[in-house]
């Protein structure tokens, strides 16, 4: 059942769900809707922090190496001089001479028109020459907009850190291999933005920049290589819908030397889900020539100095949530009725657990309100008492809650509750006293996709 329903699943269907159970709306979509610009809804919020949370408890509570930082959208703009970004963070721009007069990217029609002279995909028309096109959002700080009141909106969190190492350094009492770690939004003028919050003009990233001897680079690169993969595969991700792929030499990005992406297989086909680049020194050594601050280790030992090198895992926070999504979303016949699921792991899930009374009377909304406010405190609840049960677990399932409490009239006589359970549909009856401690036990139990086994 699940592989073939795993299948099926389309940009569009995630999409409608994510409308439908309000995870994610359309900007601005009174005035007609902001292309390629979303807001987030409450299931939305909540499943997004889970993936942040996830994150910062991987990078910073489950070990001592690393710190965390969170430095300002807006940036002296020389940093972005000395980053490389004014000058190398461009895409080929190609535009449509014909009907549509639309823009592309030159690079992505390449690859679907390997051959030949390209033409716009839209009309068919010619194409101008490509110009590089450079994707940093401009604007002026202050009232006056002059050519010195220009700064940029940052295309990666990334030159935060770089220009905070020395701050990071002297107060965290780290030395390398040591990372700052960060999680923020940052915005591209994507040419081409699409499929949903896959490709977006304003995301959120999560990023990691681990410091090391220059001799350490090559190791670090492969250690991060997995730990990162892991970290997926520990939240649900299918192993067999992720995979690594090195970048060839004519796409690393200005200041890579070795990249490797982890890519998903995503509806549109393998794409990438995270970058992790080998950054060697260009960052510490760019932004120590043009501010003139010594930007390196110095070893209080024995008094030996050097510039680390970088090992970057860059994360997109937006990126992960659309694969836990996808990975995830499920369809099945239940007693002759389809059943759209999240099959999300427990831990991702925005609401671990919903408390039901089977109907709204005879005591039962008041048992239920009451053991809700109770497991509240222990994880996030909700109380829902509108509707059938049918169309309430339904609600439940396409938002991921794991585990259904149902209170009937049993409930007043003996004091005990169904537990459903969100995959196998099992119904355990149990004492309302152990519930708390039971749910507790379970979203601390290892977890395994069960759209694998299939
Ligand atoms: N500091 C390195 C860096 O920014 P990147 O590969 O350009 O590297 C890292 O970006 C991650 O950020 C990507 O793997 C992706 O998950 C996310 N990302 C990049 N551009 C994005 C966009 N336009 N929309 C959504 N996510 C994006």
């Amino acid at each position: 059942m699940a592989t073939e329903a795993a299948d099926r699943v389309t940009m569009d269907k995630i999409v409608a769900l994510c409308k439908r159970r309000g995870f994610i709306f359309q900007s601005s979509e009174i005035y007609g809707g902001l292309a390629s610009t979303y807001d987030y809804g409450h299931y939305g919020v909540l499943l997004k922090t889970n993936v942040k949370s996830q994150w910062w408890r991987s990078m910073i509570q489950e070990r001592d190496d690393i710190v965390a930082l969170d430095a300002a959208i807006l940036m002296h703009p020389r940093v972005w001089e000395a980053s490389g970004h004014l000058d190398g963070f461009t895409d080929p721009l190609v535009q449509c001479l014909g009907e549509c007069k639309r823009r592309w990217r030159e690079d992505h029609l390449r690859e679907q028109q390997p051959e030949g002279e390209l033409r716009c995909p839209e009309c068919g028309g010619e194409l101008t020459e490509p110009r590089q096109f450079n994707l940093m959002f401009k604007t002026h700080m202050g009232p006056v907009e002059e050519e010195s009141a220009v700064v940029y909106l940052r295309p990666e969190t990334a030159q935060g850190i770089f220009v905070n190492f020395k701050n990071v350094l002297q107060f965290s009492r780290k030395k390398p291999p040591f990372g700052i770690a960060q999680v923020g939004k940052s915005f591209r003028n994507e040419i081409t933005p699409g499929n949903f919050i896959f490709r977006t003009r304003e995301f959120e990233q999560m990023e990691m920049e681990f410091f090391v001897p220059p001799d350490q680079a090559g190791h670090w690169h492969e250690y991060w290589l997995d730990e990162r993969m892991r970290w997926y595969t520990s939240l649900g991700l299918r192993t067999d819908h992720l995979r690594l792929r090195p970048h060839a030499a004519d796409e690393l990005s200005h200041y890579s030397s070795a990249t490797s992406d982890i890519e998903y297989l995503f509806p549109i086909g393998w794409s990438e889900l995270e970058g992790i680049a080998n950054r060697g020194d260009f960052d510490l050594t760019q932004h120590a020539r043009s501010s003139g601050e010594k930007l390196e280790y110095v070893d209080s030992a024995t008094g030996g100095r050097y510039v680390p090198h970088v090992i970057e895992p860059a994360a997109g926070a937006d990126r992960a949530m659309l694969a836990f999504m996808v990975d995830a979303y499920d369809e099945e016949q239940v007693e002759g009725r389809e059943r759209v699921v999240l099959r999300l792991h427990p831990k991702l899930a925005p609401v671990k657990v919903a408390v039901l009374p089977l109907v709204s009377k005879d005591g039962q909304p008041e048992v239920a309100r009451e053991i809700y406010e109770e497991l509240r405190e222990r994880m996030p609840a909700e109380y829902d008492a509108g509707g059938s049960i049918g169309k309430r677990y339904r609600r439940q399932d396409e938002i991921g809650t794991p585990w259904g409490v149902t209170v009937d009239h049993q409930t007043l006589e003996d004091r005990t509750v169904t537990l459903r359970d969100r995959d196998s549909l099992e119904q355990d009856r149990i004492p309302m006293d152990e519930l708390g401690a039971e749910l507790e036990r379970r979203l601390a139990a290892p977890w395994r996709s069960p759209k694998l086994s299939a």
